[in-house]
């Protein structure tokens, strides 16, 4: 079945990702020259200076290491725009600056010649890597493949082998699996049984289905009677991901681990709406079956996202280095498609993010690597300081347009909260746009955050903000996180969606903290310490550069009171 180019332009973002090596060279030493030169005539004023993403084209994908962290991501090297999809490589000693390598999976064979797809990296109990991948053929039918490096011992794994038994995994006439749904393996676990498990993305009908397959070697892989796990209505599965997490603690485990303290985790993107939802759950493992807490599905897998903006296709992995899961995910443009070829280059990846279980056990929580705060310098510091009702404050001495900042404000005039109207749709994305349009209506509590990549004259700023309401029958109070991206540019080809979600806490007794990481087109924000996340892509015309500002301001009526101001100017990473 032939699809149009622009389906597939939305369509397989997925990715992929790790390996794992030890190693103690520096990296740059033995690394090739990168595939391309940076693109030279083209505006540039978009390109981000401490996010990933390659020198030029279209990608989008994961990643992970031992030693050296290596990320493997979706890339067409001949167009900014999806398609001819490889497997681009990057290696880097600290997951902060990242050095380019050769292609490490190209279309060679029948089973891939028309695209090398998503799929996940699995160290082998004798410490060896191996990656399997979606192979998409010239009849868009998609199958399961193996590789693995030529030379174990190279720390860089420049070179990739595919098996000569590809294809592993193929749609049948006894599995009667619609080839055109069945893809993006993920990194796969072993059971106390000594079989391999890996579940990969699919649809039946309109059912999404993350289904199971069960191996002693990684090569013959059989098809488990009963999907992991499945759910009516919500479309095609994409790069589904499944890991353990440890109860109140903030430490990662290996995706194979199990015990008594463990709760499963299973995210799946979702094709139709383009996000990440995960519910939390308890892997059965004598039936091989995921079972989500109750409550979790019944919101049409629209409640808990990772991100509440744009993040898609994303994955984590276990980095054994530190004791923590590591959650990336890809960011798409939100301009045209014509922009994109204008530039050169569209998507990057988020900065990676740790992940674990609140200690509510009711959501995860995701912080930036702490290895990105080495970056930071110049710092910003203010006093604790009231910001009335309606005022704006400059926060000078950062580069606004490369940035991080953490700011945290204290309720206390709950007098002048607004009532959170029973008809009032529970969706925060709906709400943040309809409840006083953003940040330009005054409301009671809030709308109280943060304006970055703002021009001087305010024509153009992304307000990142809370509004806070009551509910009268329960005395109880919702807290709205918003990410408003309608003046964020002069130029209106762009998605301006504004974003929204729910921080589940209670402003009584928590302050209300928010951490933005500015890099010029892309807007990261972490409400709640990492509660709530919302990630926006801008394309300012005037707020660019040295003409870009950063303020804190409050449009609500009531004051409030920033406990806390820390801002730095972000240096540039070296990437690619
Ligand atoms: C894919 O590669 C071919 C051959 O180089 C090229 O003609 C075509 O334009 C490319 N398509 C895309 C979408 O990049
Ligand atoms: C494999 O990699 C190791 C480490 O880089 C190197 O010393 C060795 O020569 C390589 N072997 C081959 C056959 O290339
Ligand atoms: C297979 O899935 C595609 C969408 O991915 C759909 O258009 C097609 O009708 C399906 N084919 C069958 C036989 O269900
Ligand atoms: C769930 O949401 C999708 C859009 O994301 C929609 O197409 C589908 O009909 C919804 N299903 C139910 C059961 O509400
Ligand atoms: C990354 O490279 C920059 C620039 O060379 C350097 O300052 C920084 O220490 C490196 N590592 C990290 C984790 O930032
Ligand atoms: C605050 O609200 C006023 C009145 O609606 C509006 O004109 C102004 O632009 C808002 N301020 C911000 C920063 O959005
Ligand atoms: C690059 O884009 C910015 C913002 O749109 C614009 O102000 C600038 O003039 C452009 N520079 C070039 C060289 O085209």
């Amino acid at each position: 079945m032939l699809f149009s180019s622009v389906f597939w332009l939305v369509s397989f973002p997925s990715l992929t990702l790790f390996s794992y090596v030890a190693l103690h060279t520096q990296a740059a030493n033995h690394v090739h020259q990168p595939l391309e030169t940076r693109s030279s005539s083209i505006n540039q004023t978009y390109r981000t200076a401490y996010h990933f993403q390659p020198a030029k084209n279209w990608m989008n994908g994961p990643m992970r290491y031992k030693g050296l962290y290596h990320f493997f991501y979706q890339y067409n090297p001949k167009a900014a725009v999806w398609g001819n999809i490889t497997w681009g490589h990057s290696v880097s000693p600290d997951l902060v600056n990242w050095t380019s390598l050769d292609l490490a999976l190209v279309p060679s064979q029948p089973y891939d010649n028309g695209g090398c797809w998503s799929g996940s990296a699995t160290i082998l109990p004798d410490g060896k890597p191996v990656l399997m991948y979606t192979g998409n053929d010239l009849n868009n039918h998609e199958t399961q493949n193996l590789a693995m490096p030529k030379n174990a011992s190279d720390p860089f794994l420049k070179e990739w082998v595919k098996s000569p038994k590809n294809p592993l995994l193929a749609p049948n006439n006894v599995n009667r699996i619609n080839a055109t749904s069945f893809r993006d393996p993920t990194t796969a676990w072993l059971g106390r049984d000594g079989w391999w498990r890996v579940i990969l993305g699919s649809q039946n009908r309109r059912r999404g289905v993350a289904l199971l397959y069960r191996s002693k070697d990684f090569v013959h892989w059989i098809q488990a009677k009963h999907p992991l796990h499945s759910a009516k209505d919500t479309g095609m599965w994409e790069c589904p991901d499944f890991f353990p997490v440890l109860v109140k603690s903030p430490f990662g485990v290996d995706t194979s681990f199990n015990g008594p303290n463990v709760r499963h985790v299973l995210k799946i993107s979702l094709f139709d709406a383009q996000h990440d939802s995960y519910l939390i759950g308890n892997y059965d493992t004598i039936k091989d079956i995921f079972i989500p807490d109750k409550g979790f599905e019944d919101n049409n897998y629209s409640v808990l996202r990772y991100d509440y903006g744009k993040f898609y296709a994303s994955k984590t992995f276990y980095d054994d280095a530190k004791k923590r899961r590591i959650l990336w995910g890809w960011v798409k443009e939100s301009s045209n498609k014509d922009d994109d070829i204008k530039k050169g280059w569209s998507g990057i990846q988020g900065i990676p993010r740790s992940i674990w279980l609140h200690e509510s056990g009711k959501q995860l929580v995701q912080w930036p690597v702490v290895e990105i705060e080495k970056l930071r310098t110049n710092p910003v510091n203010w006093p604790s300081k009231v910001l009335k009702g309606g005022e704006l404050l400059q926060v000078s001495g950062v580069t606004a347009a490369q940035a991080d900042v953490e700011i945290s404000f204290k309720v206390k005039e709950f007098g002048k909260v607004e009532e959170f109207e029973p008809s009032w749709k529970l969706d925060p994305q709906s709400l943040c746009n309809q409840k006083g349009a953003g940040a330009a209506v005054r409301g009671g509590l809030g709308p109280f955050g943060l304006l970055v990549l703002a021009s001087k004259g305010l024509e153009e700023h992304t307000a990142v903000f809370f509004r806070v309401f009551k509910i009268p029958i329960n005395n109880r109070y919702v807290v709205l996180m918003c990410s408003d991206q309608s003046r964020s540019s002069l130029n209106h080809n762009n998605d301006l969606t504004t974003y929204g979600a729910f921080l589940d806490m209670d402003p009584l007794h928590e302050q209300l903290s928010l951490r933005t990481l500015i890099d010029h087109s892309v807007v990261e924000s972490f409400g709640g310490e990492g509660r709530a996340c919302i990630t926006a892509r801008v394309y300012p015309t005037l707020a660019v550069k040295e003409d870009a500002h950063l303020y804190a301001f409050n449009n609500g009526t009531a004051n409030v009171i920033i406990t806390r101001l820390s801002a730095w100017s972000i240096n540039k990473a070296q990437i690619n």
